[in-house]
């Protein structure tokens, strides 16, 4: 057929047919711990559901501006002064996406010509090297190696460096690892980025979960705004993951090309649901509730590492995460392929996990576990998960 041939290059990840594989066994009646999902466990706090189904019945359900109303860049604009203390211009360096996977899929379509190369750790989110493929970019892979704290050595990214190069992706807290770098190195990156006139897309939709010190944000350095695009959404800070809403906040001419690309497909975020993530972003009780999900994320996190210090396997490794709500358990003392791991963990031990090698070639031999789940299927996971890696 005639299709898409870009289409070809995009992986599709071996997580789909293990999720398939996990639903089939929920609809068959086994019982099962699902420790695979990036989804919090909690709900949306109900006064957020609240002003939504108010603003419905305001009649808040016609179209809305492209870039989003001016009542939620605001409220965008006054979080990233509150939490990360960059002043951001509501009317013309912000704009309204679905979710933070749009905010980087419009990041990338507005500064993307095809054949530019864009480095990207790894391990790291499948979305991330997916879409630049999609978008026609070249994705260059830099091992963030778990000896180094899943952070890549600086050496590995001028060796990624060429002359196409045209963007640094960054996610931390990291989706899988946790990593999250000192501020020294961060500010050694914008250096580099700055010597060789890349943008950097810094991903942040983990920054509210952190278990040590806060997570600067990439635009928080000297200088580094006008070559910074960020992405961020509600879904795992607000446990807002249906709502689908997020932002991107970048330089002006980044979000006029932005509006281009989402006022040409998705028209605009729904404004009900913006009056609701309006509200949750600004609401004091609400960044209480945010905090004590980061409480709870923390209280499940030290479970698994007393647990660890418990069971002492040398098969599952422990490294602890420093942000967002996964452990990348290391299991390569087992020479074992990370699918085969998860598939077997599946079947003889009852727990849905995500392989490592879904988030890069680094990832093997390593699995993502989550902690968005309750203390008791974290605890029961974890023991039978050791128990099984102790049984090869
Ligand atoms: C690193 C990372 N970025 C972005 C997203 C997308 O989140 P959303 O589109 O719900 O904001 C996810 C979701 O799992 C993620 O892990």
């Amino acid at each position: 057929m005639n299709l898409n041939q870009q289409f070809e290059l995009v992986r599709q990840s071996p997580t789909v047919s293990l999720s398939d594989r996990i639903n089939a066994l929920k609809a068959s009646g086994r019982q099962l711990i699902g420790l695979q999902v990036g989804d919090p466990d909690f709900n949306t706090h109900p006064s957020i559901i609240n002003v939504a189904l108010k603003a419905m019945q305001d009649g808040l359900t016609h179209y809305g501006p492209a870039i989003g109303t001016m009542e939620l860049r605001q409220a965008i604009a006054a979080k990233l002064l509150r939490d990360e203390g960059v002043t951001y211009d509501p009317a013309s360096e912000i704009m309204v996406t679905h979710g933070g996977i749009h905010a980087y899929y419009l990041a990338m379509q507005a500064i993307l010509n095809p054949g530019d190369d864009i480095l990207l750790p790894d391990p790291s989110w499948g979305t991330h090297e997916n879409m630049g493929t999609m978008l026609r970019g070249n994705v260059i892979r830099v091992p963030a190696p778990a000896e180094n704290g899943f952070i890549p050595h600086f050496d590995s990214w001028l060796n990624a460096l060429t002359p196409k190069s045209k963007a640094i992706v960054l996610n931390y807290p990291s989706n899988p690892t946790g990593a999250n770098p000192s501020r020294e190195y961060l500010q050694k990156l914008q250096d580099f980025a700055k010597e060789h006139k890349l943008w950097i897309i810094s991903d942040e939709v983990y920054g509210s979960m952190y278990y040590g010190e806060r997570p600067t944000s990439a635009a928080a350095f000297d200088g580094a705004k006008e070559r910074t695009l960020i992405v961020n959404s509600l879904s795992k800070s607000y446990a807002m993951t249906g709502w689908r809403v997020g932002f991107l906040a970048a330089p002006k001419a980044v979000i006029e090309n932005a509006l281009k690309a989402g006022q040409n497909s998705i028209t605009c975020v729904a404004p009900f649901i913006q009056k609701a993530a309006a509200f949750a972003l600004t609401d004091p009780v609400i960044q209480d509730v945010t905090a004590n999900m980061r409480a709870a994320y923390a209280r499940r996190r030290d479970l698994v590492i007393h647990l660890s210090h418990e069971l002492e396997s040398e098969k599952v490794l422990v490294i602890p995460p420093q942000g967002a709500f996964y452990f990348f358990l290391d299991f390569r003392p087992l020479k074992m392929a990370s699918i085969e791991i998860c598939e077997r963990i599946l079947e003889e031990a009852g727990v849905g996990l995500i392989p490592g090698s879904a988030f890069g070639a680094e990832g093997e031999g390593f699995v993502r576990m989550t902690i968005a789940s309750s203390d008791e299927d974290v605890e029961a996971g974890f023991r039978k998960i050791v128990e099984w890696a102790e049984g090869q």
